[in-house]
């Protein structure tokens, strides 16, 4: 297995300075950028959408993570491929037609992901396994940074593990990540670690969250 993955989560910087913020956490040493887009429909809020990333693209090469909290995403994906993401992750609840929409993301030369929400079995992956490079579980109900990690995700995180079994298949997860909570989530077999407010508002800077958490 290569090296853990560390990808903040922007949502919990400072937006009036985002570019310097992306700039100032991969400086720290992070691996990818996290970009949480919310629509306020499949979950209760609203952040941002590929117009704020295309600007970001503009000034920072790092690799951007799109995770579309974002009901039937099929229509937006051409947007987000033009504005410079690496990686797109669509929840699998959120697609009728999950593979359609995969095999679109791979279309457009991206690497794919797949999140599930914590009621979700995994077992709603298996017959994509072919079309994603990432998975993400989600362990915390997607919509808001700062909301405490479920620790009854850690025997699905086992679970996708088993599932994947060997595919070139990266396991994150997302919510409530912490130099706490990071150690059991890479004993279950987690490969990339998304964290926000544990990066974000950590009192010793950014440097110091990112070390703290890869343990
Ligand atoms: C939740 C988002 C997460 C969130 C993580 O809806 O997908 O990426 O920003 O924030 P923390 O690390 O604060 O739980
Ligand atoms: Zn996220």
């Amino acid at each position: 297995m290569s090296e853990m993955i560390i990808a903040p989560s922007v949502l919990a910087s400072d937006f009036a300075a985002l570019g310097d913020e992306v700039d100032a956490v991969i400086k720290a040493g992070a691996d990818w950028i996290h970009l949480d887009v919310m629509d306020g429909q499949f979950v209760p809020n609203l952040s941002f959408g590929a117009p704020v990333i295309a600007a970001l693209r503009k000034r920072s090469d790092a690799y951007f993570d799109a995770h579309l909290m974002v009901e039937e995403p099929y229509h937006l994906l051409g947007d987000f491929a033009a504005a410079g993401v690496q990686n797109i992750t669509v929840h699998a609840e959120a697609c009728r037609h999950l593979d359609r929409v995969l095999a679109a993301i791979k279309d457009f030369g991206l690497s794919a992901g797949v999140a599930l929400n914590p009621h979700s079995p995994i077992s709603q992956i298996e017959h994509v396994l072919d079309k994603i490079d990432l998975l993400l579980i989600m362990t915390v109900n997607p919509g808001f940074g700062g909301q405490s990690f479920m620790p009854t995700m850690l025997p699905k995180i086992k679970q996708a593990g088993q599932l994947i079994s060997g595919r070139d298949i990266q396991i994150q997860v997302d919510g409530g990540i912490t130099a706490t909570t990071a150690p059991d989530v890479i004993a279950a077999g987690a490969t990339n670690l998304v964290a926000g407010s544990a990066i974000f508002n950590h009192p010793q800077g950014y440097g110091a969250a990112i070390t703290a958490i890869r343990g």
